[in-house]
């Protein structure tokens, strides 16, 4: 039996964290056997805040390794390049014709990015339509993603719905896979973690910069158990065996947090050493992208081909 389609992407616009982790990217490798999985980084949607060359082609790679290191098996999944497949962007084209500007602006994701004094672009605004092109694309079931993510996969599901209706059926309706447990993982600060409020635990940080991060996570004095702290804890441990270290160190938050880094520092050790095994390694990580892209590009175009002939662009 043909495996479902899974597809998720991540935007190269900084380091990714211990929420990024949790949230998405470990889903995506977990189920990359069950699934026809395609991992993605959308540097088209990185362009909607990144303006200059370099950072963004540093990002880019940077989270290709991210990924590999994690545990992408590129036997298993498809990695590449959102860029290497411009059938997204004309996807967005022949979306953009069938969506109303009303309709794109009930995105909550492009008025908390303009609030927060990001340039309100046609490009950011666009940003859930190029979305909902990366997921039809692929006739992707699944799509794991963090909560703030809920609304783009809602609205890639309306596109193939209004698309469909319009043209005869062609996209399949995607479904967002958002795990209760992590759906928003706590920054250091007890709020949703976010590049964007400076309370990450960077994934592949330095040491140091690990420790500061779990150093500065805010305890409330007087309660026998730091909760931000422990809410972070028990990605990394379960409960069970968390009870006997909470249970002896009750009140001594520096211990507690000490505890939480040994762990940290624990978990993340194989991945940084298969990371640095594919920085030492270009050539590898180029020849992976490029295959990732020949597969993804087979059935985008393939794709691309029937909606040309549907909506009368043959
Ligand atoms: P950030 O908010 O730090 O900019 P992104 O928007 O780049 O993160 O998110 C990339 C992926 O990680 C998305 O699928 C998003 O839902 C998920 N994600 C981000 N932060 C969290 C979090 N704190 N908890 C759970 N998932 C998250
Ligand atoms: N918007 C997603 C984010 O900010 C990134 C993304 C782009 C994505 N295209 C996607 C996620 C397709 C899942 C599927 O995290």
């Amino acid at each position: 039996m043909a495996k479902k389609i899974l597809l998720s992407g991540i935007q190269p616009t900084g380091a990714p964290h211990v929420g990024n982790y949790f949230g998405m990217m470990k889903q995506v490798i977990d189920l990359q056997n069950e699934y026809e999985t395609y991992g993605m980084i959308v540097n088209y949607h990185a362009l909607t805040t990144i303006s200059n060359k370099t950072e963004l082609e540093e990002n880019t790679k940077n989270v290709v390794l991210d990924f590999l290191a994690i545990g992408a098996d590129p036997e298993k999944m498809i990695l590449f390049k959102q860029s290497d497949v411009p059938e997204h962007v004309e996807l967005t084209w022949i979306f953009n014709c069938l969506v109303t500007m009303p309709w794109l602006s009930r995105a909550h994701a492009f008025k908390d990015k303009t609030d927060k004094g990001i340039e309100a672009s046609v490009g950011l605004f666009d940003y859930p339509v190029l979305m909902a092109a990366d997921i039809l694309l692929y006739d992707t079931e699944v799509v794991p993603v963090g909560e703030d993510q809920r609304q783009h996969v809602e609205m890639a599901r309306e596109i193939a719905r209004k698309f469909n209706a319009n043209y005869g059926d062609t996209f399949a309706e995607p479904k967002e896979m958002i795990k209760a447990e992590v759906a928003i993982v706590p920054g250091t600060d007890g709020q949703k973690m976010s590049k964007s409020y400076g309370n990450t635990i960077p994934l592949f940080g330095t040491d140091e910069e690990i420790q500061k991060a779990v150093m500065s996570i805010v305890t409330d004095s007087g309660t026998d158990i730091p909760a931000n702290v422990y809410a972070i804890h028990k990605l990394f441990k379960t409960e069970a065996d968390l009870a006997p270290i909470y249970e002896e160190n009750k009140g001594k938050y520096k211990a507690l947090k000490d505890a939480l880094l040994a762990d940290i520092l624990a978990f993340v050790t194989p991945m940084r050493e298969r990371r640095e095994y594919y920085v030492n390694n270009p050539d590898l990580v180029a020849e992976i992208l490029r295959k990732g892209s020949e597969k993804a590009n087979a059935k985008a175009s393939a794709k691309m081909q029937d909606v040309r002939k549907k909506v009368g662009l043959d």
